[in-house]
């Protein structure tokens, strides 16, 4: 548990009871993985999302995260914004749109950054993974 004085209370809501944490078979066609890692501090995130392959919506998010509080509350914050939306779309979330939902101070700016940069990196592998089955079956 992290101390609740010196953080936003979403940052302890969403630590406490991280949303959408688990996996996805990365393996599986409909799914994207982001995994990402922050130099500043060696933590990690995996961020998956699951599409609909017909409308290219996602349809469900999870994430692992090895990291700080304001890194977990950053994945889950993103697990949940990117649900029922469309890819286009999740790309244009920024690391300082979470920041700001979960007041992060200044120096943990780069936590944040880790979900932004987690989510651009699984709507890449999905869209490659497309590329790929797209030509195996031409
Ligand atoms: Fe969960 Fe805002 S507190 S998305
Ligand atoms: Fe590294 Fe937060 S301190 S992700």
């Amino acid at each position: 548990r992290i101390l609740p004085r010196f953080y936003h209370e979403r940052v302890v809501d969403h630590y406490n009871n991280p949303r959408n944490v688990g996996a996805f078979d990365k393996n599986d066609p409909t799914v994207g993985t982001g995994l990402v890692g922050a130099p500043a501090c060696g933590d990690v995130m995996k961020l998956q999302i699951k599409v609909d392959e017909e409308t290219g919506k996602i349809t469900d998010a999870c994430f692992k995260t090895f990291g700080c509080g304001s890194a977990i509350a950053s994945s889950s914050v993103a697990t949940e914004w990117v649900k029922g939306k469309q890819m286009e779309e999740v790309l244009t979330i920024k690391n300082t749109e979470i920041a700001k939902h979960l007041s992060l101070p200044p120096v943990k700016l780069h936590c944040s950054m880790l979900a932004e940069d987690a989510i651009k990196a699984a709507v890449k592998d999905y869209e490659a993974k497309r590329v790929v089955a797209n030509n195996k079956s031409t």
